[in-house]
């Protein structure tokens, strides 16, 4: 009460001050703000890709009955009411059609929004630009090659019922979840074939389609509107850890679809084993052979393709880690009398194989040596130590 004037005027400078600095503050993000309105008001509409069921005029959702309604609305020829609207539109209906009446297609649009052959759409109008629609081939959505019963990958397809036998044992498990009517899946195929036979015995595999909706949301990602998703599209790779039996642990895989990629993200992130490095003809003499400890074993894989180290091959790698080290060569041809004279020195040699494990193999004579054309050392990887004869399959 003694100094009213002390506390008002402080006060209002004060607030004077608190606009002027809250403005300064806030100059960042109102500025982002009005950036972001921009962005959502007037960028995203015109990037984001209209819905195929806005294409046709309809609600989302619609069933194929609507859906061909509207087309044969859109595009019949009879009905003078409707204006026939220009070939780049009637491109876009004509996939929103072929999309959308497809019983697979639409599934996974519908509840993933999963769409891989968009990209067609603009290649189509490049290519006709000023054609008439009849001059286009149809259909625009290419089928998949094949037809589910004879896919290599649904012998191993798991659903709710029994998606907990990958968790039968203590295995780590890799899961693809693909849909039947996805070519990149088809494609893939091959591809998954191979990883399953590489992960034999190491981990155990499962194919998931996208028909069992329950266990496929379960394992997608989620936006936040509760949308499952896969980030990026089918297929899509998700593995468990040894241990781990639930979503909450699971791993995604983002990288390239090659076998090589996939089973070196498998044995390096999942199964936690080491790397086994490649070594050129040089320098597996002076880094590799000079460098390691004397009284380790030297083993050297030969690999034709490049690829790296096969889970198995490391797992004994690390089992046998104390008393050998390990390196990767390319083999080529050319090389042979080279390597052959490097073998010579560094006996003796191990066979890798499935189900075999990891096993020391004689040495083998120079006697043997006649006519070798292929890599000295072949097994179910290509990369083994030599088969001399006491190892066989
Ligand atoms: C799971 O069930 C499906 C459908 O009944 C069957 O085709 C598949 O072989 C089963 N998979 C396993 C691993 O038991």
């Amino acid at each position: 009460m003694a100094t009213p004037s002390r506390q008002n005027f402080p006060n209002n400078q004060f607030s004077y001050a608190s606009v002027k600095s809250a403005l300064q503050v806030y100059s960042v993000p109102l500025l982002l703000l009005a950036l972001s309105i921009f962005f959502q008001l007037i960028v995203v509409p015109r990037n984001f890709p209209t819905s195929h069921y806005a294409v046709l005029g309809i609600r989302k959702y619609s069933s194929v009955e609507e859906v061909t309604q509207a087309y044969e609305k859109i595009t019949s020829k009879g009905d003078s009411s409707v204006e026939i609207p220009p070939t780049v539109d009637l491109i876009e209906v004509q996939y929103a059609f072929e999309l959308l009446t497809n019983e697979l297609w639409k599934r996974d649009y519908d509840i993933y929004n999963i769409d891989e052959q968009f990209h067609v759409i603009e290649k189509v109008k490049a290519q006709h630009t000023g054609a008439h629609i009849s001059d286009i081939d149809l259909p625009l959505i290419k089928a998949t090659a094949s037809d589910p019963e004879d896919h290599a990958w649904s012998r191993d397809v798991i659903n709710s019922q029994n998606f907990s036998s990958i968790f039968e044992d203590d295995k780590a498990s890799l899961v693809q979840i693909i849909s039947y009517g996805s070519d990149r899946c088809a494609q893939f195929s091959a591809n998954w074939k191979k990883i399953v036979n590489v992960l034999d015995g190491v981990a155990n595999t499962g194919t998931i389609e996208l028909g069992d909706v329950q266990l496929t949301a379960y394992l997608a990602e989620k936006k936040s509107s509760g949308q499952p998703f896969f980030r990026n599209g089918l297929p899509a790779l998700v593995s468990f850890p040894p241990g781990c039996k639930s979503s909450s642990c699971l791993h995604r895989y983002n990288g390239e679809l090659s076998v090589d990629a996939i089973t070196d993200w498998f044995a390096t992130s999942i199964l936690n084993l080491p790397r086994i490095l490649y070594y050129s003809k040089e320098a597996m003499v002076h880094s590799f052979l000079a460098k390691s400890k004397p009284h380790k074993v030297k083993v050297i894989f030969f690999s034709t393709s490049g690829e790296r180290a096969y889970p198995l091959i490391r797992q004994a790698a690390k089992n046998y880690w104390a008393y050998a080290t390990f390196a990767f060569a390319l083999w080529e041809e050319k090389d042979a009398s080279f390597w052959w004279n490097v073998r010579r020195v560094a006996p003796p040699w191990f066979r890798v194989g499935k189900g075999r494990g990891f096993l020391p193999s004689p040495v083998a004579g120079d006697g043997d040596r006649g006519g070798e054309k292929s890599p000295p050392f072949t097994d179910d990887f290509g990369v083994g130590g030599r088969g001399g004869g006491g190892w066989g399959r």
